[in-house]
């Protein structure tokens, strides 16, 4: 059975596909879960030297590779003013809607990047308070101070 019913995946404004709210999802609610391959850091290190976009930080020993097709959570992009943040719980990790959203809506969550190679990763989301990369907000601060 199709486990994802509240989204559907289409073209996104922001880039390539993205996923879309289907119906009214409610602050707090556990969208879809990132499931993929667990793999320890010296894979996950080859993977992103292979810059494999959708390696996730589980732990301080595994990430998990969510470039499987049975991962429709990699399908997200990334936004500098996410409706959706990923969660870790009980080992596993979660996209969790951080506020109301409306049926329709694009599902977005900030990809966490840090500043390493930053410039690689220009940022498309289109929000207001768009910081021009794909980064993680806690950097926001010294990106704007770099100018
Ligand atoms: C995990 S995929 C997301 C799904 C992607 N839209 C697709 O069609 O395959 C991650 C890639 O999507 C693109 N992407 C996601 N969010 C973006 C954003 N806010 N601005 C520009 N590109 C973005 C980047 O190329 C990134 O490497
Ligand atoms: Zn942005």
């Amino acid at each position: 059975m199709e486990m994802h019913q509240n989204i559907t995946f289409r073209d996104s404004l922001i880039h390539g596909t993205g996923g879309f709210a289907t119906r009214d999802i409610a602050a707090g609610s556990q969208v879809v879960e990132y499931v993929g391959r667990k793999i320890g850091k010296q894979e996950s290190l080859r993977q992103c030297e292979l810059e494999n976009p959708y390696i996730f930080t589980l732990d301080d020993e595994f990430d998990l590779d969510g470039n499987v097709d049975w991962n429709p959570a990699r399908l997200l992009n990334h936004s500098c003013a996410p409706n959706c943040e990923a969660q870790e719980e009980a080992g596993r990790i979660w996209i969790v809607a951080l506020r109301d959203i409306r049926a329709g809506e694009e599902l977005t969550f900030n990809y966490n990047y840090d500043l390493t190679d930053y410039r690689e990763h220009p940022c498309r989301c289109g929000a207001a308070n768009c910081v021009g990369y794909i980064l993680a907000e806690e950097f926001f601060p010294e990106l704007q101070e770099r100018g």
